[in-house]
């Protein structure tokens, strides 16, 4: 596990934006899993700036959004998938044939998460996953308590992340269909953004040993690539004991 620290949340979004570019440049047709959330807006900003200059290739690369709330319809504003046309799908060439979200109006929601976890598997899994993290320690939408070995999978939110969710005026979803952790982890490379205040305690029970069902992403330490980008907010509640492990930037 590697964790970087980044004095800005801007300077941490650019950082994790230049490591996909990195590895877009490394190897064009690499099979991304694409996370959503504020977060990563300033993500994809940076990475659409890149596209653009001409100076990463964005035509060759699969995608695997995270997850999709359920009984939401892509056009809804408060969708992942609208989300995902915004911030980058509109931005490259020919995403519907590559960018692939769970089908969140789906009338049999576990047959939906079973056939994108087999897609996930023929296209040949997941090369580098984007995470970020929920107030609750939640990756995806695995809420605590979900087993480490989970399957893509219709899942309930909690009322922490319903509390949280942006996007909508009222009725905000109950059920999402979600990557499981047991998928996240058979990612080939994870790197996880963190950023502001609020995620700090999320981060530090992330990093306590020994993982817990309680945090979700602290599965992640087991993980034999994973990088953490962090900035000074995120980072706030650390232990000395943790930040041994730290690159400071
Ligand atoms: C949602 C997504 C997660 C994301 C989390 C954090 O719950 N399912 O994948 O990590 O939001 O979002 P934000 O960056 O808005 O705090």
């Amino acid at each position: 596990m590697k964790i970087v620290i980044r004095n800005t949340a801007h300077e941490a979004a650019q950082q994790v934006a230049d490591l996909i570019a990195g590895h877009l440049t490394a190897k064009p047709d690499i099979v991304m899993g694409l996370a959503t959330g504020e977060t990563m807006r300033p993500v994809y900003t940076h990475l659409r700036t890149l596209f653009e200059a001409g100076d990463v290739p964005s035509s060759a690369f699969t995608s695997f959004n995270l997850d999709e709330f359920s009984g939401v319809p892509p056009t809804h504003p408060g969708s992942f998938n609208a989300y995902m046309m915004e911030a980058l799908f509109t931005h490259i060439a020919d995403a519907e044939g590559r960018c692939f979200l769970p089908d969140g109006m789906a009338d049999d929601p576990q047959m939906a998460a079973a056939a994108y976890e087999a897609k996930i598997a023929h296209y040949g899994g997941i090369d580098l996953q984007l995470l970020g993290i929920g107030r609750n320690g939640h990756i995806g939408f695995n809420e605590p308590g979900t087993p480490f070995d989970s399957r893509t999978a219709a899942v309930e939110l909690s009322q922490q992340t319903r509390d949280v969710m942006t996007g909508f005026d009222s009725n905000r979803p109950h059920r999402a269909i979600t990557m499981g952790i047991g998928t996240i982890m058979e990612a080939r490379h994870c790197l996880l953004l963190a950023t502001g205040e609020a995620k700090a305690a999320a981060v530090g029970a992330m990093l306590s040993h020994p993982p817990s069902l309680a945090c979700p992403a602290s599965a992640l330490q087991a993980h034999t690539d994973l990088m953490i980008v962090l900035d000074r907010q995120a980072a706030g509640r650390l232990t000395e004991h943790q930040l041994l492990e730290v690159e400071t930037c």
